[in-house]
């Protein structure tokens, strides 16, 4: 049997290889080709309200690093929904987090991925889909169909290699905040909140 700490460094391994096997599959959708650090997954998940008792809304989990950082928070596995397109990363989600709702499906189109579910109020949205690889049309589209699930002000935190915000400001009602730049990631990861604009 395998000391504990190989056990770990295997584990940690297969998830890096399913990640990578998932990039040559769908490079374009999958858009790393390693899973994101921990430190960037914790960063994301700061931004939750723990105490707004919503449901959190995560969208492109991958192999669930972020997923683990948002349980990590406090975050009951039955409030949280995790939305990806890719089956493999859906079973892989499924047999590690237990309890958790991951919904296979197309982020872009939540009304239908989330089905009984697309009425439900999120605290936040926390996103890792690589939004550089679609037009921005489509990007802008995508954080309207995240904002109206969210209470005015919260925000959508959203993930990018790029150095500039994936949605940029001036195409609708919202405000673009860079939050983080994180160096320990594969490649280093931009950090970006986008919120509701509030009216006075
Ligand atoms: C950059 S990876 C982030 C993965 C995750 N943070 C990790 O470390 O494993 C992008 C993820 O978004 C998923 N994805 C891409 N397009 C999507 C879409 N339209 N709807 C849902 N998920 C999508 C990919 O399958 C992939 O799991």
């Amino acid at each position: 049997m395998a000391a504990p700490g190989l056990r770990k460094f295997a584990e940690k391994f297969d998830d890096e290889l399913k990640f990578f096997k998932g990039w040559i599959d769908k490079p374009r959708a999958v858009g790393a080709i390693i899973p994101t650090s921990s430190v960037t997954a914790r960063r994301m998940a700061s931004v939750i309200d723990t105490r707004s008792g919503l449901p959190v809304l995560e969208v492109g989990p991958g192999t669930g690093v972020i997923t683990k950082a948002i349980l990590g928070r406090g975050v009951k596995p039955a409030d949280l929904y995790a939305v990806e397109y890719s089956s493999q990363f859906v079973s892989h989600l499924r047999r590690n987090y237990s309890g958790v709702n991951v919904i296979e499906g197309d982020g872009f189109n939540l009304d239908k991925t989330l089905g009984d579910k697309r009425d439900v109020v999120f605290d936040c949205v926390v996103s890792g889909v690589p939004l550089l690889n679609f037009p921005v049309e489509r990007r802008v589209a995508y954080l309207d169909s995240l904002l109206k699930r969210i209470p005015n002000g919260r925000p959508v935190v959203q993930l990018t290699y790029g150095p500039k915000s994936p949605i940029p400001p001036g195409h609708g009602d919202y405000t673009v905040e860079h939050f983080h730049f994180i160096l320990r990631n594969i490649p280093p990861t931009q950090l970006w909140l986008y919120r509701r604009a509030t009216r006075n």
